[in-house]
């Protein structure tokens, strides 16, 4: 979480660094702050609260002039949001600023410490103790003083550190955090992920754990903590920067979710050779697949919920046992895996804290790992055995949408490549197979014209839910409190089943964290097991009940629900003829597909109406509060 932002060049740096840490907003938001080296002994700095917009309005007012600067947008760990815990900080003197992203673990014993010695603190933050350790350490040469404290901290970080004795240089490092640098022929840049970059440039370089970077204006060099130069490579990024912004759309949210006809074509185009699947970047051989007897999923929220979706569809086309684990359970568990197994872990940033230590903890259990990610070269992509990129370009949004059906068509293609290997699915089935896998952009654009010609009617059916809510939420407070039997019901309800039931979880989690509504996705079969009892004329739910072998006993299920009185928005396959005699409040039409791809076109309206339902409610959709896109922080 946070991210940070770094300059050195011969224009101006401020809006620069407004520009960056906008690209970066997505990685908390909840307070903002720049620090410059003038032509003052001094160094300035501006922070504020909230978004970085607040820092924008300031600096207009009181604008901060001078070429190096570095910025940070922050997520709070240390210390509530305020603009004192806000970074950058600086030492006593005014004279050096870090900004930090990560977690410093050992940061009270140093500050008891550092205060002992007559330090003065004016945070709460983990990330002050930095600065006064690099004035501590310092004597004139900023990166033998970086590299000193260093030596002092535990934990995670990417940081950044200016000195007004320096000018324009700017000393940063890396241990777990992400870090990215890039230059032209007179600037430098830094940044916590690369869509931050791609304005300036395409060319970057990834900085490793353990390497110390210095820049100055167009030139950077990396050493060792111990001070040896050290050569990283610079890689092309093909990420067009159109991709980071908004394109007319209201949100990045809708904007990504309208992409995912064009990503998962780009992405079948890729994998699917005459009619064989290839994975290029792959480092595992097909040598070493034929060893595995087991696979092993990890991965965090909506990459999780690919995961699961995935093993349904592993386990049919592969036929190898798959189990699943979200990243912070399998990594503090002792889980029983080894050389026979084959870890997969998914990302969309390949930086998320848990699923990078469940990925080292596979690693030296001796397992084979591969990782799925989209963000390129990142700490997950690295580390793993082997990579399949997914290609879904920036997603900015926090609520992941395009990432999900991208990381879904991609281990679809494995099922495929691995059913292939193991001679667990014949030719015959995996062309008829493939042949309907390429229908499913078309599919899913047929859901998003559907939508947009019926947007009036789905926008009435969420305003209808918005009354109901809020009728329920005045009869509760203004009745007398013994009358008040139990709070309000505004729940939503997510069921399916089999290969639908991840996708209950997927979308009761994308209503959850953009509407900051209570959802819960549920087994349709589990609902006699307790939830029905929840049921009366106040949850929605949202059942998927496309064409599978399971349509009977999720209709079953629906009308347990509607003979208690719930109301009910099923998704099923067009020209569903069954389902209008169950009077639901609205019916979303999907198009008929193998129950094995259907969950790639049962998500999209549970997107969209997650979407419409935030809107609805007026909230903050691609920054949803409390979260942040990577979570870089266990
Ligand atoms: O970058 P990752 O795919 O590892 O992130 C995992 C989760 O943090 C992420 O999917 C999160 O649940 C999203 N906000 C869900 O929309």
């Amino acid at each position: 979480m946070c991210g940070i932002f770094g300059y050195s060049g011969n224009k101006q740096a401020q809006g620069l660094v407004i520009q960056g840490l906008k690209h970066l907003e997505y990685r908390g938001y909840d307070s903002s702050g720049i620090a410059m080296q003038t032509h003052s002994h001094k160094i300035l700095i501006e922070k504020t609260h909230g978004k970085i917009k607040n820092l924008e309005a300031t600096l207009k007012n009181n604008p901060l002039s001078g070429t190096t600067a570095i910025g940070h947008t922050r997520w709070a760990t240390h210390g509530i949001p305020t603009p004192e815990n806000a970074h950058p900080h600086l030492n006593e003197s005014d004279e050096l600023a870090v900004v930090h992203n990560g977690i410093i673990e050992n940061y009270f014993e140093l500050k008891q410490a550092l205060q002992k010695q007559g330090v003065r603190f004016r945070s709460e933050t983990d990330t002050e103790v930095i600065v006064h350790l690099v004035a501590k350490y310092y004597k004139g040469n900023l990166e033998e003083a970086v590299r000193r404290t260093l030596k002092d901290l535990k934990g995670t970080y990417a940081i950044a550190v200016i000195s007004s004795s320096e000018p324009g240089k700017i000393v940063a490092a890396k241990m777990d955090s992400p870090l990215v640098i890039g230059s032209t022929k007179k600037e430098s840049y830094l940044a916590s992920d690369i869509s931050a970059l791609l304005e300036h440039t395409n060319h970057v370089t990834f900085i490793e754990n353990g390497d110390v970077v210095t820049m100055n204006q167009g030139s950077f060099s990396i050493t060792d903590i111990a001070g040896k130069k050290i050569s990283r490579p610079v890689m092309k990024i093909d990420w067009d920067i159109t991709q980071a912004k908004k394109g007319g759309y209201q949100h990045f949210m809708l904007k990504e979710i309208f992409e995912q006809p064009g990503i998962l074509t780009a992405i079948l185009k890729e994998r699917i050779r005459g009619g064989a699947i290839y994975f290029d970047e792959l480092k595992i051989t097909a040598a070493q697949f034929k060893k595995i007897k087991r696979i092993f999923i990890i991965a965090c929220g909506t990459a999780y919920h690919a995961g699961l979706t995935a093993k349904y569809i592993l386990e049919d086309l592969a036929g190898i046992p798959v189990s699943i684990d979200t990243s912070s359970e399998f990594r503090y568990r002792d889980p029983k895996v080894d050389k026979s197994t084959l870890v997969i872990v998914v990302s969309q940033s390949g930086e998320t804290a848990d699923t990078l230590a469940g990925l080292r903890e596979a690693k030296a259990k001796g397992a084979m790992t591969l990782a799925i990610c989209n963000v390129l070269a990142s700490s997950i992509a690295r580390e793993a055995k082997g990579v399949i990129y997914t290609h879904a370009g920036p997603e900015i949004a926090v609520a992941s949408t395009k990432a999900f059906t991208a990381q879904l068509t991609v281990l679809s293609l494995f099922a495929f490549y691995l059913g292939a290997l193991f001679k667990t699915i014949s030719p015959k089935k995996e062309k008829a197979l493939l042949k309907e896998l390429l229908l499913t952009p078309h599919r899913i654009q047929k859901i998003l014209d559907g939508y947009k010609k019926e947007e009036a009617t789905w926008k009435k059916n969420v305003h209808n839910f918005n009354i109901h809510y809020h009728t329920q939420l005045e009869k509760y407070f203004s009745a007398k409190n013994h009358e008040r039997k139990r709070s309000p019901n505004g729940l939503f309800l997510y069921l399916g089943r089999n290969i639908n039931y991840p996708i209950a979880l997927e979308g009761a989690l994308k209503l959850k964290e953009i509407a900051y509504i209570p959802a819960e996705g549920y087994p349709a079969g589990e609902m006699k097991h307790g939830p029905i009892a929840l049921i009366d004329e106040n949850p929605w739910v949202i059942c998927l009940v496309p064409e599978s072998k399971t349509y009977d006993k999720m209709i079953s299920n629906i009308q347990e629900i509607r003979a208690r009185g719930g109301r009910i928005i099923p998704i099923v396959t067009e020209g569903d003829k069954k389902i209008e005699r169950l009077n639901p409040v609205f019916t979303i039409e999907v198009p008929k597909t193998p129950e094995i791809f259907s969950p790639l076109l049962t998500v999209i309206p549970l997107q969209l109406f997650a979407y419409l339902v935030a809107l609805e409610f007026g909230e903050d959709i691609d920054q949803p509060r409390n979260l942040a896109k990577s979570v870089t922080v266990e």
